[in-house]
């Protein structure tokens, strides 16, 4: 017999020990969050453009959209790879089907100080700690039987580690030490000479390169001039002899154990990140240059977009573009938000077209002369230098490619889209 599910109707929302507020269930009327009064008094308000900062029970902007939960807390949950191991947990704890009465403040819970971001919820619904090292060839390993279906069980170290980051592709939090050889639980403090990273795996249908060519364009994209998460290939040899290589990312949202609050466009915008245009470049530079207000920023912004165009990254969905936001160190300062650096850029295509498009009359092909269009709302912006810039960039691939061990022929692929693709930004 499954335990039954207690659900979960009030959860106080906690960031670095500190209440920020709670959220709690109307029955018929949705789910409500109320700041703190403690926090009113010295916090921020933690999505400005769409909560309202007083002490009344507020709805979300949008409760059609995150399952009724405010941008914020909704980042705080994962969406594909992650929901799937969740939802994995409450069938097999709770019975077969149990996924689809569980709500978004069950989930909340079910993550407790997991989640990505600085927030951590109370009460935690699901206790189980993940401590000591970790073994990244077995959570690979486990990773490959929950894509073929093989278990319904997920391995309980993959269940925690891998079930917090959005993404559809299979991935996990750890706490690498400097050389990359050894890894332990992100969860609890960090040992000494670790620090938090995320691995993305390989998933069952991609290419053996796939992380590689990741690192290569995260290479490409610094000579480009973009702010990229730090980044490296972690090389491990499976069990059965194979080499694989994953990708991994030095986590932006830790800076040792301190927790940073960290929101998608997705959720700062009730912008749907599933659905083509749901935001356009042009508004993207308008957000940044409205919630950072930096010139520094923008510009980060506007590189971004430029590589994005002329590297074919057609993902560029709104939970690919994320801001930080430091809360102030003394009483008297204001938070400072900043464009969250550069991740998930590599080629892809996506939908069959760019997920955020660049306005105009042909919102979908990126050309020179829109992105001169679209950049000079802002004088400071030299387009054009970062167009060049990109272009001797990406001219570059057969070196780099050379240079990290990947086959030529898994880029020639890439690189003849490419060609196409910057006549076409010409026309
Ligand atoms: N360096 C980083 N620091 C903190 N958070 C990160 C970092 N890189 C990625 N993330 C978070 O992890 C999530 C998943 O990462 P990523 O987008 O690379 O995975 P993915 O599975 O390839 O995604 P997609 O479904 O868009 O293809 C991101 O949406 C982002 O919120
Ligand atoms: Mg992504």
């Amino acid at each position: 017999m499954s335990k039954a599910l207690k659900h979960i109707q009030a959860l106080a929302v906690l960031k670095r020990g500190v209440k920020v507020g709670e959220l709690f269930k109307a029955e018929g009327r949705g789910i409500y969050f109320v700041y703190d009064q403690g926090w009113l008094a010295t916090g921020f308000n933690l999505s400005p453009l769409t909560m309202t900062w007083d002490d009344k029970p507020q709805l979300a902007r949008n409760p059609s959209l995150f399952e009724g939960l405010h941008g914020p807390f909704a980042d705080s949950l994962p969406d594909g790879w992650g929901m799937l191991l969740m939802d994995r947990f409450f069938n097999s704890t709770y019975g077969e089907g149990t996924h689809l009465t569980v709500s978004a403040l069950d989930r909340l819970a079910y993550m407790g100080d997991r989640g990505m971001g600085a927030f951590e919820y109370q009460p935690r619904a699901e206790k189980t700690e993940l401590t000591g090292p970790v073994d990244i060839c077995q959570l690979y390993a486990a990773s490959l039987d929950v894509q073929q279906g093989e278990t319904q069980t997920v391995l309980t170290a993959l269940r925690l580690a891998g079930g917090s980051p959005g993404g559809a592709q299979p991935k996990a939090i750890l706490a690498l030490s400097e050389d990359g050889r050894h890894a332990t639980s992100a969860f609890g403090s960090l040992a000494h000479g670790y620090d938090h990273w995320i691995v993305k795996f390989r998933a069952l249908h991609e290419p053996v390169e796939t992380g590689r060519i990741e690192f290569a364009y995260a290479e490409m994209a610094r000579a480009a001039g973009v702010t990229m998460a730090e980044s490296r290939v972690l090389t491990t040899q499976m069990p059965s002899g194979e080499i694989e290589h994953f990708f991994a990312t030095r986590r932006f949202d830790r800076e040792g154990d301190l927790k940073i609050h960290m929101m998608t466009v997705c959720a700062l915008m009730y912008a749907d990140y599933r659905a083509l245009s749901s935001i356009d470049y042009p508004n993207l530079l308008k957000l940044t240059q409205l919630l950072t207000r930096s010139s520094v920023e923008v510009e980060k912004m506007a590189r971004l977009m430029i590589f994005n165009a002329l590297s074919h990254n057609h993902d560029d969905h709104t939970k690919n573009f994320a801001f930080l936001c430091q809360e102030p160190r003394k009483p008297g300062e204001k938070e400072v938000w900043t464009l969250a650096p550069a991740y998930d850029v590599t080629f892809s295509n996506a939908m069959g077209e760019h997920t955020t498009d660049f306005g105009g009359r042909n919102p979908g092909k990126p050309t020179r002369k829109r992105i001169l269009e679209i950049c000079s709302d802002y004088k400071y912006l030299k387009a054009e230098q970062y167009i060049e810039q990109t272009l001797v960039a990406l001219s570059q691939w057969k070196n780099v490619f050379t240079r990290l061990q990947i086959p030529h022929k898994a880029g020639e692929g890439i690189f003849n889209v490419l060609d196409k693709l910057h006549k076409d930004f010409e026309k």
